[in-house]
């Protein structure tokens, strides 16, 4: 079958692509191809090339392109997905809804092992949730995040690839040879990052998994010899590295507040601190800043350095990190 093209010489043919993608014309659906020095450029509306270039229209033969299927082109309508490493996250409550996108994420070319959804919402001390597997085996997978790779099981620990930007924001603060406690660590995003950026990192979890893994993603990402990594509660396991901190994460949401004691015998005399809260929009810092100041007692000058709201979490709530500063009276 032949279709409408304008053909030029090659070396205009980035300069007439641009200018038929801008018009509108450019068809997608064939193949540009060059012979002999020309460049044929299919178009969908001969009518709307522009004038300059109707001189240069062709009929010819044009190849189909071959297009990647989506998973919404297959189905019709754009699904709700997560990527997560080799794994598609579904966010689904109607199962049947849910099985039928598993089926076209699966046919279609997005590179993927397996499709999981949500089964429960995120539970307990160790902040994991069940899953259902909808395609494929396994929910353990190595996740890629700013060049760094993590291997995880999502099932057994915490992640969220959803905060891969926030944690951007607080690692690229870290500079080469601090002391960083990373107080709820899980797999390691934070502790891994800085320790890349040179800092020496302890990072504690409650979860024997989780630290499984950041072992594991330590020796992955060649920092090893820079992470100590120790399983329990942060409020008894770290008391040997009391007063060492030059900064600490505590990324425990939902009750950072009951480990800011901690945090301050933690402090070295100089001390920032990336605080996670969930709080209500009315008010999303005020709260996490009387807290600080209320653990700091007279042993130090509290400094607010950030307000950032992270993302929406609830309606009417926002998860949002206080980034502080305390110093030594
Ligand atoms: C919200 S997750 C954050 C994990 C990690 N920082 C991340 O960004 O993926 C909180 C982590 O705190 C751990 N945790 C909860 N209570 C703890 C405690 N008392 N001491 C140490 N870790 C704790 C949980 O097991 C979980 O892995």
């Amino acid at each position: 079958m032949t279709v409408p093209c304008v053909a030029v010489d090659r070396e205009r043919g980035e300069a007439v692509r641009e200018r038929l993608a801008d018009a509108a014309v450019l068809d997608g659906d064939h193949r540009i191809e060059v012979v002999d020095g020309t460049i044929y450029l299919p178009v969908i509306d001969p009518a709307g090339v522009p004038a300059d270039l109707t001189g240069s229209l062709v009929e010819r033969e044009a190849a189909e392109r071959d297009r990647p299927r989506t998973p919404a082109e297959i189905l019709g309508y754009e699904p709700s997905l997560e990527r997560l490493g080799d794994i598609v996250i579904v966010d689904e409550d109607d199962e049947e809804r849910a099985r039928e996108i598993a089926d076209a994420v699966m046919a279609s070319d997005l590179p993927c092992d397996t499709v999981i959804n949500r089964a429960s919402p995120i539970e307990g001390e160790l902040r994991v949730r069940r899953w259902e597997v909808l395609a494929g085996d396994g929910t353990e997978t190595v996740h890629r995040e700013y060049g760094h790779e993590f291997a995880l099981d999502v099932a057994a620990v915490y992640f969220s690839p959803r905060l891969a930007t926030e944690r951007h924001r607080v690692i690229d603060q870290v500079a080469a040879g601090e002391s960083i406690i990373d107080m709820f660590a899980g797999v390691g995003p934070y502790a891994i990052p800085m320790a890349s950026r040179g800092a020496d990192v302890v990072a504690c979890d409650l979860n024997e998994t989780a630290i499984d893994y950041l072992r594991e993603n330590a020796e992955r990402n060649g920092v090893s010899d820079r992470v100590t990594a120790i399983v329990g509660d942060v409020r008894d396991s770290v008391a040997e590295h009391a007063g060492s901190a030059d900064r600490l994460v505590m990324n425990l949401p939902h009750s950072a507040g009951e480990f800011l004691d901690t945090a301050v015998a933690l402090a070295d005399a100089e001390c920032v601190i990336h605080y996670y809260d969930i709080q209500h929009e009315d008010d999303p810092f005020g709260p996490g800043v009387r807290a600080i100041r209320s653990a700091a007692g007279d042993a130090y000058d509290v400094t607010v350095q950030t307000e950032h709201v992270v993302r929406s979490y609830a309606p009417h709530e926002y998860n949002v990190c206080l980034d502080v500063r305390l110093s030594k009276r």
